[in-house]
């Protein structure tokens, strides 16, 4: 097993376990702290994601880091990574034999970084921690899972196609923070149909 993200990253770059790897230029591990507290995970590499590498450098990502300034945060505090290190053949959805294949990437990764707060971008990234589970009822609501907190958000992709989003994220975004003060330091034991583990932060 990988001892450290870097050693993830090399896995990653050689990864060739989907269909996935024979589309790539490059294959996106993640970027940013991997101390930080706070872990984003997108759903998969876009066109200029797959050109430079990097994880949300396209217009969403533009509006990503425009809605970590509202919060007070820069991009390069927080960690971000995607479901799928691959950017799927013209953007299309993620199918699952391919998520399940990425899975052992985001599971180390997650593993590794050890974040206070996970923030789940789009509906595949939710489903990870939240199997089906509709993200027009859940977006924003802080639940505990698997030992920490977890903040399913609508992908910033939304907001570009559906204006009135763009206000749903901001409000949404202000959660995380709240999320991060009210997670003790070691892992609470999940409960999962305990209501007293969903945050009250509405
Ligand atoms: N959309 C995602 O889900 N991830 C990226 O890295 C870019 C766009």
């Amino acid at each position: 097993m990988w001892s450290s993200l870097s050693e993830v990253d090399e896995a990653v770059r050689g990864c060739t376990d989907c269909s996935l790897c024979g589309g790539r230029t490059n294959a996106v591990p993640g970027d940013g702290d991997p101390s930080s507290e706070i872990m984003f995970v997108g759903e998969g590499p876009g066109y200029y994601e797959d050109v430079q590498g990097l994880p949300f450098v396209g217009q969403a990502g533009q509006l990503l880091n425009e809605l970590l300034t509202e919060i007070g945060l820069k991009r390069e505090e927080v960690y971000i990574t995607n479901v799928v290190k691959c950017r799927p053949p013209k953007n299309r959805d993620p199918q699952p034999d391919e998520i399940q294949e990425c899975s052992k990437y985001l599971d180390r990764q997650i593993e590794l970084i050890d974040p206070k707060v996970i923030v789940t971008l789009g509906r595949y990234s939710m489903d990870r921690f939240f199997p089906g589970q509709r993200i027009s009822r859940i977006h924003g609501t802080a639940r505990r899972t698997g030992g920490r907190m977890v903040v399913p958000m609508y992908h910033p992709a939304a907001a570009l196609h559906q204006p009135s989003l763009r206000r749903t994220l901001s409000d949404d975004f202000a959660k995380i923070i709240v999320a991060a003060e009210a997670t003790p330091a070691e892992p609470v034991p999940e409960e999962p149909d305990d209501p007293a583990q969903q945050l009250s932060l509405f």
